[in-house]
């Protein structure tokens, strides 16, 4: 419980650069990706002591079904093992796991994986850990309205009631404050459909480091900066609720 009164402190992360890493050394993408993997781990690792109460990473896009099949295949199995190896000490760390995105595209046997990943890790308190896979903006967007709609033409929800709050209801994040800081590592200064509701006030940060060379020292630099631009010396960080209207 030791975390559930600290301040919310949300960090998005788009891990890009795995493929051009893996290029620049003669390797197969995968093995890219592979390597990205590890440094997920250190990075949760290391959060609760940064005072990140929440970490999202983006994994797989909507778009990245388009990536030649051999890639797409190596990174579902990346994910099942990855889920597989960490379950057991995400839950001794307190980590509780959320999936963000569509489910019902993935190979079966990882779907089920990830159900009991956020089943096993419900009752953690720890840092909140969000994997977006087959996640796009757009999409839970879309999938948002349309939930909404449903509730309109069945009686159950006047136009009128249809708010922000609501909406924000709506979306895969709906347990998650907004974010506060979004990374992007390789360089590339551009959203590819993240979080495109929940980062309207966040901060964006692309560091050129890809991402399997990203360090918890790069991570640990950001957030300290990132602080040091939100809150003078003199005034202590208020609570996020407060920070924004
Ligand atoms: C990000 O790395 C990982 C995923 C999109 C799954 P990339 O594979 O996009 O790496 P680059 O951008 O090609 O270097
Ligand atoms: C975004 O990276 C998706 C993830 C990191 C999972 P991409 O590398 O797929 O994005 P684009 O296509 O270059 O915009
Ligand atoms: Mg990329």
């Amino acid at each position: 419980m030791q975390h559930a009164a600290a301040p919310a402190f949300h960090v998005g992360v788009i891990m890009d650069g795995n493929g051009r890493w893996a290029e620049a050394r003669g390797l197969a993408r995968v093995a890219g990706h592979a390597r990205g993997a590890r440094r997920v781990s250190e990075i949760v690792k290391v959060c609760p002591s940064l005072g990140v109460t929440h970490l999202t990473l983006y994994a797989f896009s909507t778009e990245n079904w388009r990536r030649p099949l051999a890639e797409v295949e190596g990174l579902m199995r990346i994910f099942h093992t990855y889920i597989q190896g960490k379950m057991a000490g995400l839950r001794r760390n307190e980590v509780r796991v959320r999936f963000l995105g569509m489910r019902h595209r993935l190979p079966a046997p990882l779907r089920e994986l990830m159900a009991r990943l956020e089943e096993e890790t419900r009752q953690c308190h720890g840092l909140n850990l969000s994997i977006a896979i087959d996640y796009g903006g757009r999409d839970e967007l879309t999938r948002a309205v349309r939930a909404l709609s449903q509730q309109v033409a069945d009686g159950t929800l006047p136009p009128s009631a249809i708010c922000e709050s609501r909406l924000a209801e709506a979306l895969d994040t709906r347990d998650l404050p907004d974010p506060d800081l979004i990374i992007r590592t390789s360089g590339e200064v551009r959203i590819s459909n993240f979080l495109l509701w929940q980062g309207a006030h966040a901060e964006y940060d692309f560091p050129s480091i890809s991402w399997p060379d990203f360090t918890v020292r790069h991570f640990a630099d950001l957030i300290e900066a990132h602080r040091a631009r939100r809150f003078t010396a003199d005034t202590p960080p208020p609570p996020a609720a407060v920070a924004r209207p």
